[in-house]
């Protein structure tokens, strides 16, 4: 599919309140000329929604809680503005499925961006896809359902896109990787997130706090615990064997706390390509949104006479065993995949609440990954009630306290 460079294209901008999505925003608004807000989505955060609908105008504005949605619309009415506002998760599929939408930012955290992300690509959109979850759980059904839709997915996930910008052009949206016999690996670097030097004792203690301020990135409260945990890094393992076509095994991960190499690409002839650049999502996401050309980010340049010295090292996989638990799922299949997504969402979200400990989490996902049932998802359908029986699993850990009496 081509892009045409010279026409105002509508962006439908899905989770656009999130730390993702106000950094889409910003791009969008440095670069008016190409890009417009045709669409913008959130779940419950109305005065945002609200702000944003002031400022861009957007033809639509779902919100996924219908009680949020009336409150918007009352307020949008009160301001004599024309944006439509729908409410519920159909609401989202209709936009993600609107033909003037031609470009889709996938933005909304977790499993809930998924059905969003998979319709936008049967209708054959650009996706820039934040929201790894959707490809770590539905990878083989997503990448087909954009085949069949002619779509283009393109990662915004900084790493992804690092990689994306280093390799062959035929390798980018098209052929897999392991069929371009001259790469060798995929070098996935990590920040180490903000307990990368403490010990297991110290893991042990971790605030909610501590654990959601992360050293490097302004992000979202569950892609910080991801960080936290390495998880995260774990989620992008599986989500770059199905973006790229390659084996866990051709994948390495490099903890690099200073996080100015995003990631990177070896080559047979002892070449190591890498994409540089300052700690920021609107780098990445304006390469999404203008591949194959460039647009101004906002973003400064990398001024190399400042940084101190770039450093790489292992990962500790005793100190971070969720590494290694995603390492297992992408062998076992895709269901595991989905399994441990699953149980990650429901331990993370106990977590924020104060109802489990930072170690725990871990625990509940290498109990439920072993524990629950994980047979190959054939459709969405299956899809749903595994992610759900994995959420039950999990749940049942916490609410029966087997984490307390070491049964995880
Ligand atoms: N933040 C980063 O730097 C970064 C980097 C790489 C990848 N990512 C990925 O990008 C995605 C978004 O991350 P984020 O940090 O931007 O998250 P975030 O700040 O928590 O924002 C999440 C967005 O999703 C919406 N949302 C939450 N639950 C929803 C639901 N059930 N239905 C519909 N919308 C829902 C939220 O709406 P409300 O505001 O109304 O709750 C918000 O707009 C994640 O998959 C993350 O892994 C993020």
């Amino acid at each position: 599919m081509s892009f045409p460079a010279n026409k105002q294209q509508a962006v439908a901008v899905f989770g656009s309140t999130g730390s993702v999505g106000l950094s889409t925003l910003d791009v969008i608004r440095r670069n008016s000329q190409r890009y417009a807000v045709g669409a913008i989505t959130a779940n419950k955060n109305v005065d945002k929604l609200e702000a944003q609908c002031v400022e861009f105008e957007p033809a639509f504005a779902a919100m996924a809680d219908p009680l949020a949605a009336e409150e918007l619309k009352q307020r949008l009415l009160s301001r004599n503005l024309t944006t439509q506002v729908m409410p519920g998760d159909d609401a989202l599929g209709q936009i993600a499925e609107d033909p003037q939408m031609p470009i889709i930012m996938a933005s909304i955290v977790g499993f809930a961006g998924l059905d969003s992300t998979l319709l936008a690509a049967r209708a054959g959109k650009r996706i820039l896809l934040a929201n790894k979850e959707s490809m770590v759980v539905a990878g083989p059904l997503l990448k087909q359902a954009a085949t069949d839709g002619g779509a283009a997915i393109v990662p915004v996930d900084s790493e992804h896109n690092a990689i994306f910008q280093c390799l062959p052009e035929a390798n980018q949206l098209g052929a897999p990787v392991d069929r371009a016999a001259h790469i060798t690996q995929l070098v996935l670097t990590a920040s180490g997130g903000p307990f990368r030097a403490f010990s297991a004792e110290q893991m042990r203690h971790v605030t909610v706090k501590q654990a959601v301020s992360h050293p490097n990135w302004d992000m979202g409260p569950k892609i910080s615990v991801d960080s936290a945990t390495m998880m995260n890094k774990g989620l992008e393992i599986i989500e770059a064997c199905y973006l790229f076509g390659v084996e866990e095994s051709q994948i390495e991960v490099l903890v690099h706390p200073q996080s100015v190499v995003h990631s990177m690409v070896r080559y047979c002839d002892g070449s190591v390509l890498a994409q540089l650049g300052e700690s920021d999502m609107r780098t990445p996401i304006a390469n999404a949104l203008a591949w194959p050309e460039r647009i101004d980010a906002g973003v400064g340049q990398l001024d190399f006479k400042s940084l101190t010295g770039l450093e790489f090292e292992a990962p500790d996989p005793l100190r971070f065993p969720c590494l290694e638990l995603a390492r297992s799922a992408m062998r076992q299949g895709a269901g595991a995949n989905v399994v441990l997504n699953a149980a990650n969402e429901v331990a993370v979200e106990k977590f924020l609440e104060g109802q489990i400990g930072f170690t725990d989490i871990a625990a509940i996902n290498a109990h439920t990954l072993k524990n629950c049932e994980s047979s190959e998802p054939r459709s969405v359908a299956d899809l749903k009630a595994l992610d759900s029986a994995a959420r039950s699993c999990a749940d049942d850990l916490i609410t029966n306290g087997l984490l307390s009496v070491g049964m995880a």
